[in-house]
């Protein structure tokens, strides 16, 4: 029997203390209230690279839309991990949750397009939050957190 926990790898930009954070906290709080037997990695995206992708079976990216587009952080995550870790991550599950001000569907393109490039399957629809946070968007975003790690768990995606 394996013995290993399940890890579910969080990767997310946006600026410290903004709404993308809150966002993120709530979802990891969603993620927490699964219970143990999950391991859970929150990576800021310009600190994650090939290992931390390579070692997951889920993904979450929380993101701010920024110019009709994802963060800046994210794309470079994206950018330096493609290659190094091509045909290893094809139908890990994800999910995605973009703050914006205005819009968000730029970013939620743009990631959908890249990650099909890796293979993912959407575990949910993704989460587009517009201004700040109120307790709806978060509880939404806790339950989000919440789905994907009971799925993983269970065994479900
Ligand atoms: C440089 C920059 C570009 C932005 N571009 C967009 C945009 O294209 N569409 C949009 O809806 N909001 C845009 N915004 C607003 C942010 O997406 C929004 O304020 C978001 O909630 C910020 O998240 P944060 O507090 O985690 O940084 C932009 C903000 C910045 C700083």
């Amino acid at each position: 029997m394996n013995d290993e926990p399940m890890r579910l790898l969080l990767v997310y930009g946006g600026h410290a203390g903004g709404r993308t954070e809150r966002l993120r906290l709530a979802a990891e709080a969603g993620i927490a209230s699964s219970g143990p037997g999950l391991a859970l990695v929150s990576r800021r995206a310009l600190d994650c690279g090939p290992k931390e992708l390579l070692a997951a079976h889920g993904v979450l990216l929380c993101t701010p839309e920024h110019f009709g587009y994802m963060s800046g952080a994210l794309k470079d995550f994206f950018d330096r991990t493609f290659y190094p870790v091509e045909g290893h991550t094809g139908g890990r599950p994800y999910a995605l949750v973009v703050s914006a001000g205005n819009d968000g569907t730029g970013a939620v393109r743009a990631v959908e397009r890249i990650v099909s490039g890796y293979g993912w399957t959407a575990m949910a629809p993704p989460l587009i939050v517009v201004g700040d946070p109120d307790d709806a968007a978060l509880q939404r975003a806790h339950d989000l957190g919440a789905t994907l790690a009971a799925g993983l768990l269970a065994g479900i995606f």
